[in-house]
């Protein structure tokens, strides 16, 4: 059995979604959710299909990686987590972190760079498009190798919110079937 750690900081609608992907698949698991939030909407979502989670504090977070030492994980996936991992845990999963970033990098990246600011951002430069960018995670925020981009329409009215929701259509789509075929 394949295993995937989820990181996720907010409302873990991507997290939903890539749990129940996977969800009657014999060979491939969502294991466990970590969270740094404890009111986060993400844990609802894994006590609704009984995931084990995790709350870690920063202490927490940097160990981790020592933790983990005899623990099977092939993936794992920052879906919206929000604070930076720590080396450890990059050199202890060399190649098997994946985040997904609302832009299409390297434009719209780096630190500050989340959720609606990213859109607000997008809109206010009137760029005519903006997407989704699935990388590997190395120790500079937004900076790994790009694994899948796919890209959208930015429409002359589109709000944040709408710009959003085109955005989770394409993550939801293309983030489970990433991860489906880096852990075949
Ligand atoms: C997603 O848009 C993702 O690209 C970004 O954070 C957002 C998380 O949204 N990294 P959700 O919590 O999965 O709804």
């Amino acid at each position: 059995m394949k295993n995937i750690v989820i990181f996720a900081s907010g409302t873990g609608s991507n997290a939903e979604n890539i749990i129940k992907y996977f969800k009657n698949n014999s060979l491939i698991q969502v294991g466990l959710i970590v969270c740094n939030k404890s009111n986060a909407g993400v844990l609802s979502i894994a006590q609704n299909f009984n995931i084990p989670f995790l709350i870690v504090d920063k202490p927490a977070l940097e160990q981790l990686a020592n933790d983990w030492k005899n623990e099977k994980i092939d993936l794992i996936v920052l879906a919206g987590f929000l604070w930076q991992i720590p080396d450890s845990l990059i050199k202890a999963f060399p190649n098997k972190i994946l985040n997904i970033h609302p832009s299409l990098l390297p434009k719209y990246g780096g630190k500050g760079m989340y959720g609606a600011k990213v859109h607000e951002a997008v809109i206010s430069n009137h760029e005519k498009e903006s997407g989704i960018t699935i990388h590997y995670v190395n120790e500079h925020y937004d900076e790994g190798e790009i694994i899948l981009q796919k890209s959208c329409i930015v429409n002359l009215n589109e709000t944040a919110e709408s710009l959003s929701a085109k955005i989770h259509f394409l993550e939801f789509e293309f983030l489970p079937l990433t991860i489906e075929k880096l852990l075949q």
